[in-house]
This record gives structure tokens, C-alpha cells and sequence, in this order.
């Protein structure tokens, strides 16, 4: 049989029949927008190795409605700073899925920022998302503070918190996509966390609705700098939080 033609084969980046509903939910008329991204991720992130050659059949599940459903927890207009963007995950399908967010995009490895310029300049997106080489800990008080800091697969939540907390203006707050390992982490660091200047961890389940599972997010409110004092200010991981090379303390 001859080979289908091009044309009328999927791209191997459509959206799945049984995603379809999440994905119209969730990005609205951005989903062509999407679905050009999910298709960059597919062919040109994998081949340069920013994205595993098995994620392409689940690229939508797994990261796309994944990141996505963070959006509801995003106030209108908001600068957002995006730690570890990888391939931009989850920064740049929340600057696909949301016009109104000003995106930076946080990463250290050259290779990866390389992408995500291209993809920034091939998807229309260079008038309100920008990429920063660097790493979280060094670019604390360089980098103007954000009404939101996210991160997905950075760290475990004390560190992620460390690096995170001091990217967010005060009264801002650090959205983490987490796993099914969120409430116990959560258990296990909050008191460190509140020691860094945050408030108590909240755990989220966003888009319940539409996803299964749900995207799992830990949401810390930057309260204070850690140095600023109060009650917490004499906690153990108050102390680990001053010893950090943020240098705002
Ligand atoms: C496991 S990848 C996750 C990428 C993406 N967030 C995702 O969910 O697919 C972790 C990313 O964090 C970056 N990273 C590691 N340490 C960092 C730091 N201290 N500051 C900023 N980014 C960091 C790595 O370069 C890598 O791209």
C-alpha cells in the first residue's frame, strides 16, 4: 500500500480525542496557538533532546493540560517568572493559554534557552515573554520580583521554596506543580518554608473537572523577607534560609 500523504496523516502533536474537551476548556481560542507549540515540543524538542522520545503520545495529558490548569490560580495581568522553564514547562503554556501574563522564562542550560527563544520568536509570543539565563539563586534581587514565581520538577519543596520565595515580591506568591507526593511534602517542609518567609503551604487541585488526575499544586505566599523578623524569624529554617547566597538577607 502506498505510504498516506503527508497532508492527511495527524500531526503527531494533535490533540488526543479523549484530551480534546480539557484542551478547548482550557486554552480557549489559543488552542491552535497550542497546538503549534505541542508540535515544536514533538519534533524539534525531541530531536534536541530537551523532551523524551516517549512523551510525544502523551505530550498533551502529562504536560500541556498539565501546566495549563495552573492558569486558574493566576490573578489578570500578572508578571509571572517561570524557574526551570526545560523546554517551557510550564511558563510557556501559560503564555500560550494567557495573553495577559508578562512570562519570564528562568533556565540555566544554554541548550534550553536556545529552544525556548525560537519558540518564543516562531509562535508570535516575543511581546510578552522573555528568557533569562540563569540560575534562581543568583538572579535574586537582579531580576524585577514577580506576582508569581512557578516551577514544575525543579526540587523538593524546601529547596524549590529557597530558590523560589525570594523571586516573588512580597504578598506574591510560588505556584509548584507537584505530584501525588505534594501533602507530604508539604507535611515535612512547611514549617522551613514558613521559616524562609512564606506563608503555610496550601495544596491545590486545579481543573479536577476536566483532568484525571488533576494537576496537584502547592501555592506558598511570600509573606516577608526571611531576614524582616516576627515569630518565625527564630525558626530553624529561618536560619537555613539566611545561610542561602541570595545575598537579601
Ligand atoms: C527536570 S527539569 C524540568 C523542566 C520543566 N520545568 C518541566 O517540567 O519539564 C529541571 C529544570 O530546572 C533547571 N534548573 C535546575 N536548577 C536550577 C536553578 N537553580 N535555577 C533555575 N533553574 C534550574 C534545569 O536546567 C532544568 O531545565
Amino acid at each position: 500500500m502506498a505510504p498516506e500523504p503527508e497532508r492527511d496523516r495527524p500531526a503527531a502533536s494533535a490533540v488526543p480525542p479523549d484530551d480534546r474537551h480539557a484542551a478547548v476548556a482550557l486554552f480557549g481560542e489559543r488552542l491552535a496557538l497550542a497546538e503549534r507549540y505541542a508540535d515544536l515540543l514533538v519534533t524539534d524538542g525531541t530531536v534536541r533532546g530537551l523532551v523524551g522520545p516517549r512523551e510525544a503520545p502523551r505530550i498533551w495529558q502529562r504536560h500541556l493540560l498539565n501546566c495549563a490548569a495552573l492558569a486558574e490560580l493566576i490573578p489578570s495581568g500578572a508578571s509571572v517568572i517561570d524557574v526551570g522553564s526545560g523546554a517551557g514547562l510550564p511558563g510557556l503554556v501559560l503564555a500560550v493559554a494567557r495573553p495577559d501574563l508578562t512570562v519570564t522564562l528562568l533556565e540555566p542550560m544554554a541548550r534550553r534557552t536556545a529552544f525556548l527563544t525560537e519558540v518564543i520568536e516562531q509562535l508570535g509570543l516575543s511581546g510578552t515573554v522573555t528568557v533569562h539565563r540563569g540560575r534562581a539563586e543568583e538572579v535574586a534581587g537582579r531580576l524585577q520580583p514577580a506576582d508569581v514565581v512557578t516551577a514544575r520538577a525543579l526540587a523538593p519543596l524546601h529547596q524549590l521554596a529557597a530558590w523560589c520565595l525570594p523571586l516573588a515580591r512580597v504578598g506574591g506568591r510560588v505556584l509548584a506543580l507537584k505530584g501525588a507526593s505534594a501533602t507530604e511534602e508539604v507535611a515535612t517542609h512547611r514549617e522551613a518554608i514558613m521559616g524562609l518567609g512564606g506563608g503555610a503551604p496550601v495544596v491545590h487541585r486545579c481543573a479536577a473537572a476536566l483532568l484525571d488526575p488533576p494537576a496537584v499544586v502547592v501555592d506558598i505566599r511570600r509573606e516577608r523577607d526571611p531576614g524582616s523578623g516576627g515569630a518565625r524569624g527564630n525558626h530553624p529554617g529561618a536560619g537555613r534560609g539566611r545561610r542561602t547566597r541570595h545575598g537579601r538577607t
